[in-house]
């Protein structure tokens, strides 16, 4: 990714930031100046620069983000990119599995999003971008997962899409504050998938490749960024083309 986008005096709070796309996203802000306030469920960052700060931080309490936000103060952008992935097959679905998928990406999202955009209403001046995900948009092809035991599963999909609907609410309720919500949807990021796996997600995906973390967090970054402020309620698909071929 090019440092194309000015981030200085931005602060940038990131949920889920050591995870995979936490990890490359905290580091691609701070590369464009960004402050970032990593935030995870564990006691430590996985990553560490003099620009940035981390608190722990479980989504699903609202106790817990009242706590880190006293703490953290005000922050310039919300990414909401916190999310679990859920990948037994349906048959097999479970009243917990469905439950965490909910805390964590709905209820995880609507509670990060009410409690740090208090001071950006205060403000008038804000950024909130969700993560979604390409299983928002269409439905997970079994076939891709092949006799792996494994799929994308519904309430993956339903929470998504559940994500990317909250992405247009709360564009068009917090417009009149000038707060911009947008969100980025992934198709598969590579992370050494079984090339099984690989070669059959890459034949529907015109640009025959997986995401890498890069061509997401560069969107992010785009976003973050003050040329971004007249677009909101977006969702920008980021996956190669692989949702024309459904
Ligand atoms: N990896 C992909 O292929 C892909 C594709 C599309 C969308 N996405 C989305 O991108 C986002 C990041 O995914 P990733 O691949 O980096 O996943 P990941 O599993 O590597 O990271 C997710 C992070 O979220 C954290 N987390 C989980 N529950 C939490 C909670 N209750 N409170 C705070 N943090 C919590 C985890 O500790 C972890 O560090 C997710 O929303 C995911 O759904 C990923």
């Amino acid at each position: 990714m090019s440092n194309l986008y000015d981030l200085k005096n931005k602060k940038i709070l990131i949920t889920g930031a050591n995870g995979q796309l936490g990890k490359a996203l905290a580091v691609a802000l701070l590369k464009n100046g960004a402050t970032v306030i990593a935030t995870d469920l564990q006691a430590e960052s996985e990553t560490t620069h003099p620009q940035m700060t981390y608190f722990q931080m479980d989504i699903t309490s609202k106790q817990s983000i009242e706590a880190a936000a006293k703490k953290i103060g005000e922050v310039d952008v919300l990414i909401n990119n916190a999310g679990i992935g859920i990948f037994t097959p349906f048959e097999q679905r479970t009243e917990p599995e469905i439950d965490q998928a909910m805390d964590v990406n709905l209820k995880g999202t609507i509670l990060c999003t009410k409690i740090f955009s208090q001071k950006m209403l205060e403000r008038e001046k804000g950024k909130i971008i969700n993560i979604g995900s390409i299983y928002g948009v269409v439905a997970a092809d079994k076939k891709i997962y092949g006799d792996s035991g494994r799929n994308s599963s519904e309430i993956y999909g339903a929470t998504k899409a559940g994500v990317i609907h909250l992405t247009k609410y709360f564009a068009a309720y917090l417009g009149e504050y000038n707060i911009q919500v947008n969100a980025v949807s992934p198709g598969g990021i590579f992370n050494e998938q079984k090339p099984e796996f690989v070669d059959n997600y890459i034949r529907k995906t015109p640009l025959g490749r997986m995401a890498e973390t890069s061509d997401v967090s560069g969107v992010i970054c785009f976003l973050a960024s003050d040329d971004a402020g007249y677009i909101t309620g977006q969702n920008i698909t980021v996956d190669g083309g692989f949702n024309l071929n459904q």
